[in-house]
């Protein structure tokens, strides 16, 4: 039986990615924060042996303890998230350690104490949600943008790198996704503002992504809208209409 780690597995992508792979027979280690989350999702999945952990994945001992307790996964989906709005300037230093801690410092963590193992593998997946911001600037979403940007960039290298190991590296890159993200976040307004055409589904989300790294393509922008639109994020114009869709309060 194969066997898979997603972090972030109570809601949103990582949550229909734990239901699509347990749909088909895999194993799963689940990650998340909220114990009370966890256990309403775990309710959608059919396989009773799977293993659930609840850690606080922007803290380093955390992320520590789960390399301890999980075996070699043939697939990680590193997933687990928030988004946050921070106008420039204006964040506490410990607001920007833990965002960047859990959006890239751990997910490299993560990774690199299970390299090891996975290259004992014949073969196995790396998959790393990061996010459209990586490559298009958000005003008053900086540090999380930057963060997506570092992932986005650490999980191309490794997949260069590993390429001849039989260790595929995929970084899905999707834009607006209707998840509980944006209502943590303060940003429900987002719902109404932005255009239909603009938001992604989750399960499109997974199961591009999923597609993609069977597949071992190094970057998937899931949804055709996003897709269409990313030749041009680089122009004027581009990041013009972008600025005034994403306005955030
Ligand atoms: N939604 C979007 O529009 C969008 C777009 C691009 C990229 N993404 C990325 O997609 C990923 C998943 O987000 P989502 O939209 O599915 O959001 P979501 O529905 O809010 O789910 C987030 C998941 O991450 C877990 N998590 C959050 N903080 C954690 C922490 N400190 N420790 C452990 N687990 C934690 C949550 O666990 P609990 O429920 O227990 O807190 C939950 O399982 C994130 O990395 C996000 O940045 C989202």
């Amino acid at each position: 039986m194969k066997k898979a780690l997603i972090t972030g597995a109570s809601s949103g992508i990582g949550f229909e990615y734990a239901k699509h792979l347990d749909q088909n027979g895999w194993s799963l280690d689940l990650v998340s924060y909220s114990e009370d989350r966890s256990r309403i999702a775990r309710e959608s999945f059919q396989d009773s042996n799977n293993n659930y952990y609840h850690l606080d994945l922007s803290r380093k001992d955390s992320v520590l303890e789960l390399l301890e307790k999980v075996d070699c996964p043939d697939l990680v989906v590193a997933n687990a998230g928030i988004t946050m709005v921070s106008k420039a300037g204006e964040s506490s230093s410990l607001q920007r350690d833990d965002l960047y801690y859990l959006l890239c410092g751990g997910v490299i963590d993560l990774i690199e104490g299970l390299l090891p193992r996975l290259r004992e593998k014949d073969t196995s997946r790396i998959v790393i949600i990061s996010s459209i911001g990586a490559v298009t600037p958000m005003p008053k979403s900086s540090l999380y943008a930057s963060a997506k940007s570092g992932i986005y960039a650490y999980g191309r290298s490794i997949g260069e790198e590993l390429a001849n190991e039989k260790i595929s590296v995929t970084i899905s890159l999707p834009g607006y996704v209707k998840t509980n993200a944006h209502k943590r976040a303060g940003l429900d307004h987002l719902e109404k503002k932005i255009p239909f055409w603009m938001w992604v589904s989750a399960e499109k989300v997974v199961r591009m992504t999923e597609k993609a790294s069977l597949a071992g393509k190094s970057t998937v922008i899931p949804g055709l809208a996003y897709k269409l639109v990313k030749p041009f994020l680089g122009l004027d114009i581009t990041s013009k209409l972008w600025k005034i869709l994403n306005k955030r309060n």
